[in-house]
């Protein structure tokens, strides 16, 4: 029987500097090749929005698509820990996160469900652990505010910027937070944050100093139609979807990958 990796497995892996592999699944299939391949995080992303649905961002994901899909991953998978997106707008207020959480955990299966934001979320953070539902935060660029954004762009290049990321990031710790995910960050700032925290960071475009790396499955096979300097395409070189996988966690843990190609800015 497979032991379920859990939130305090993930952070004894970061005191151990055992880097956690991370990739995203939507439908049981991949589900079960990632879990078979000892990927640590599963992430029902709402990045399901573009791979799954065609669309053109997350925007259009509601609660019914992510338990729809969380539903599907978690009932497979036995190791891996599943962490779930809140879509957009399902959490503008303490109660509507509170919810819409217990949804995607009873109804779901989430074990960690993830918001995107800094100080805008901490009281929802803060009143999800303390009813006992565990969190992951979602600093840099994160997709929901694509439009507020204007663009996918590296996000916290100057001072003030990057002094706003690290200390939302402690604040989310502070607030119960189990971990953090850092996306399109300089490498630089994503470690020292990575470094301030006792939670594991887990970036995507964001470097090799972090705790783990998190991909879009369909990017990490070169199905996206995406050509993402951050990614690579670990199909290319394998004989499976399979093995594909498996090097991609052989990658992460051995710190081959991202390389420094894939780091999109210092
Ligand atoms: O939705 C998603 O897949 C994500 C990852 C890009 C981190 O949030």
């Amino acid at each position: 029987m497979t032991r379920k990796l859990t939130t305090r497995n993930l952070i004894e892996m970061k005191a151990a500097n055992t880097k956690i592999a991370s990739l995203t699944a939507y439908d049981a299939s991949f589900a079960r090749v990632l879990d078979n391949e000892n990927v640590d995080v599963i992430l029902v992303g709402d990045s399901l929005g573009m791979v799954i649905q065609g669309a053109a961002n997350t925007l259009a994901v509601s609660m019914r698509d992510m338990i729809y899909h969380s539903a599907i991953v978690s009932g497979v998978v036995e190791r891996g820990l599943v962490v779930v997106d809140m879509p957009f707008m399902s959490y503008t207020s303490t109660a509507q996160a509170l919810g819409n959480a217990a949804r995607l955990v009873s109804e779901g299966g989430a074990d960690v469900v993830k918001l995107e934001g800094g100080a805008i979320i901490l009281e929802s953070v803060r009143a999800l652990t303390e009813h006992g539902i565990a969190v992951c935060g979602h600093l840099g660029l994160t997709p929901q505010s694509i439009h507020q954004l204007g663009g996918y762009h590296v996000q916290g290049r100057d001072f003030q910027a990057a002094a706003a990321m690290r200390r939302d990031a402690l604040d989310l710790q502070a607030a119960g937070a189990c971990m953090l995910v850092l996306e399109c960050v300089p490498g630089g700032l994503a470690g020292e944050i990575s470094r301030s925290l006792s939670i594991p960071v887990i970036g995507i475009g964001a470097g090799n100093q972090c705790d783990g790396q998190v991909l879009v499955l369909q990017d990490m096979l070169g199905i996206s139609g995406l050509a993402l300097r951050f990614s690579r395409n670990f199909l290319a070189d394998a004989d499976s979807i399979q093995q594909a996988v498996a090097n991609y966690v052989s990658a992460v843990r051995d710190g081959s990958f991202p390389a420094p190609e894939h780091h999109v800015a210092p």
